[in-house]
């Protein structure tokens, strides 16, 4: 009888502790568990790759809105018309720095087969810029048609400096429509493929 009460007992300290094991397993995390999950994700956000516009690129930006800023500057017909390309470029040019030039600064990367898990991160950029698109273009539409009053005011007023840069802004306009924004597109459409995302 008293060794069948031990037994009992023994039994009864035994699930005793492998209940406490449990609830101790399946208690919601304490605030310092919380804390390190949170670094964990911060870390991981830090890794996500974030690519910077090719140096050319922005170099070709920069230049091209300095040379706008001078138009403006150069005043009669010719200023008011490179104020008019200036108020359509400029928001046109920032959604192109956050989402549409970025992506390319990866290219170098892939062309060398080089694939990694980080990469994801510029999917957001290039998925955003392939739904844009549609307004991209319409974007460069309208620059194209302000920049062509530009040239024919400078034409007139002799000023054939700015009738070349308004040539040369149609034809960075053209080369991203032609080479650059589908490249972006491309690079985040292989990084899909080669992550199965
Ligand atoms: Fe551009
Ligand atoms: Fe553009």
């Amino acid at each position: 009888m008293k060794s069948a009460v031990s037994l009992r007992g023994i039994i009864a300290i035994m699930c005793g502790s492998v209940f406490a094991f449990l609830f101790i397993q399946f208690l919601p995390p304490g605030k310092e568990a919380m804390k390190s999950a949170g670094a964990l994700e911060e870390i991981r956000k830090d890794q996500i790759v974030k690519p910077k516009i090719p140096q050319s690129l922005k170099l070709e930006h920069e230049e091209l809105h300095a040379e706008l800023a001078k138009a403006i500057k150069a005043g009669g017909d010719t200023g008011s018309a490179a104020e008019v390309v200036a108020k359509l470029l400029h928001p046109h040019f920032v959604k192109e720095e956050e989402y549409g030039l970025p992506p390319l600064g990866l290219l170098t990367q892939l062309a060398e087969g080089k694939v990694t898990p980080e990469m994801e991160g510029v999917l957001e950029m290039t998925d955003k810029l392939k739904a844009e698109l549609p307004r991209m273009l319409e974007d460069h539409h309208n620059i194209v048609a302000a920049l062509k009053k530009l040239s024919a005011a400078a034409e007139k007023e002799r000023k054939t400096e700015y009738v070349r840069f308004a040539e040369k802004l149609m034809s960075h306009a053209q080369n991203e429509e032609e080479v650059l924004y589908p490249a972006a597109i491309l690079a985040g459409e292989y990084i899909k493929l080669k992550l199965n995302k």
